[in-house]
């Protein structure tokens, strides 16, 4: 037998009221979500209802400690209006790693899939198949119980809203190579989807957004000489004709995009490099004009790729080549994900 959710539907649709054409990422959300409460030490009947605001208690320790995490997904619709995930089954087990590193409980697999069918089935009209549209998926876990001691709530909430979304990044993106502030340090939470993860980016990336740089590349907290991560993205250096990527860590996040590319680098006959890369040979390829490109991957961005970067006092532009290897893996994964060519890994996952 199939999971029961119990589903309350909107009495009207915001739909009419949405321009598709300009939409700013994550700003609008559809006319469902997703809601399941865990108490009494197991997950409660799912329940799909209007998209609205929440009863919280103020004690609830998501608002004190930050107990929280979450996921990013896309669904895609093809020509002929059917709509699929890719690799949601990395999703749910990123989640539940994330979960599990801050002492909160697994979501069931059954729930999951259920609930984003239901709910994506209620939302359909919301995923247009027009050029560049998707609509992002935004599954999160909460900590709901009332009490402020500091220690794991027993009582938490799981919820997916979903936002019909275009590109994450509307304009340019450059970098700068962070020089004493940290995303992650060895041992902590860098690799989970903690939402306190990217709360402590914005500081230090509203300070680069104040010199002209959107986003930081993150180095490791103990020396700055390793390139790590982008506050959004994993990101790729390709020298000469190599791809390189930073293996990655209890540091970084395990990235569905990044492993993608790295897959369908290897499927292109690619050389690519999955080692620790210093910003010293960033900077030397840049100086002697081996570094051709440098993109960040992740679902919201997919592929975006990086105009120029900053360390201490260099400052380097990349070169405008014809064809970039971001521009190609972009062009394999939209592929993959919107139906349009054969899925060889099995990536696509029908709704
Ligand atoms: C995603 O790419 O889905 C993310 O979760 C990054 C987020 C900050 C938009």
């Amino acid at each position: 037998m199939g999971t029961i959710i119990d589903i309350t539907k909107a009495e009207n649709s915001k739909i009419n009221s949405v321009d598709f054409d300009n939409l700013d990422f994550g700003k609008i959300f559809t006319d469902h979500m997703f809601s399941c409460e865990f108490k009494n030490g197991k997950w409660q009947t799912p329940k799909i209802m209007p998209y609205g605001p929440l009863t919280i208690d103020p004690s609830a320790r998501v608002f004190h400690y930050g107990q929280a995490v979450f996921e990013g997904m896309k669904a895609f619709k093809d020509q002929q209006n059917d709509v699929w995930l890719f690799r949601p089954e990395d999703n749910l087990e990123r989640i539940n790693i994330s979960s599990e590193r801050l002492a909160m409980p697994a979501f069931p697999k059954d729930y999951f899939f259920e609930g984003l069918k239901a709910l994506l089935k209620l939302d359909d009209a919301w995923i247009k198949n027009t050029e560049g549209s998707s609509l992002y998926i935004r599954p999160f876990i909460i900590a709901t119980e009332p009490a402020i001691s500091a220690s794991p709530a027993a009582e938490y909430k799981f919820m997916i809203i979903l936002s019909p979304a275009k590109a994450y990044y509307a304009g340019e993106v450059r970098v700068k190579i962070a020089e004493n502030f940290s995303r992650a340090s060895s041992g902590g939470v860098g690799y989970a989807k903690a939402a306190g993860n990217y709360a402590a980016q914005f500081y230090p990336t509203a300070l680069a957004n104040e010199e002209g740089y959107q986003q930081i590349i993150w180095t490791d907290a103990s020396t700055h000489e390793y390139l790590e991560e982008a506050g959004t993205m994993n990101i790729f250096f390709r020298i000469n004709d190599t791809l390189i990527t930073a293996p990655t860590s209890d540091r970084i996040l395990d990235g569905i995009t990044r492993k993608s590319i790295i897959q369908l680098a290897k499927d292109n006959n690619i050389e690519v490099e999955v080692r620790p890369i210093k910003v010293g040979e960033l900077v030397e390829a840049a100086k002697n004009g081996s570094l051709k490109e440098i993109f960040g991957s992740g679902t919201a961005a997919v592929v975006n790729p990086i105009l120029g970067f900053k360390h201490k006092d260099f400052k380097h532009e990349l070169p405008k080549l014809e064809d970039t290897y971001a521009t190609m893996f972009k062009t394999k994964l939209n592929a993959i994900q919107y139906n349009t060519t054969e899925d060889p890994h099995g990536w696509r996952y029908k709704i």
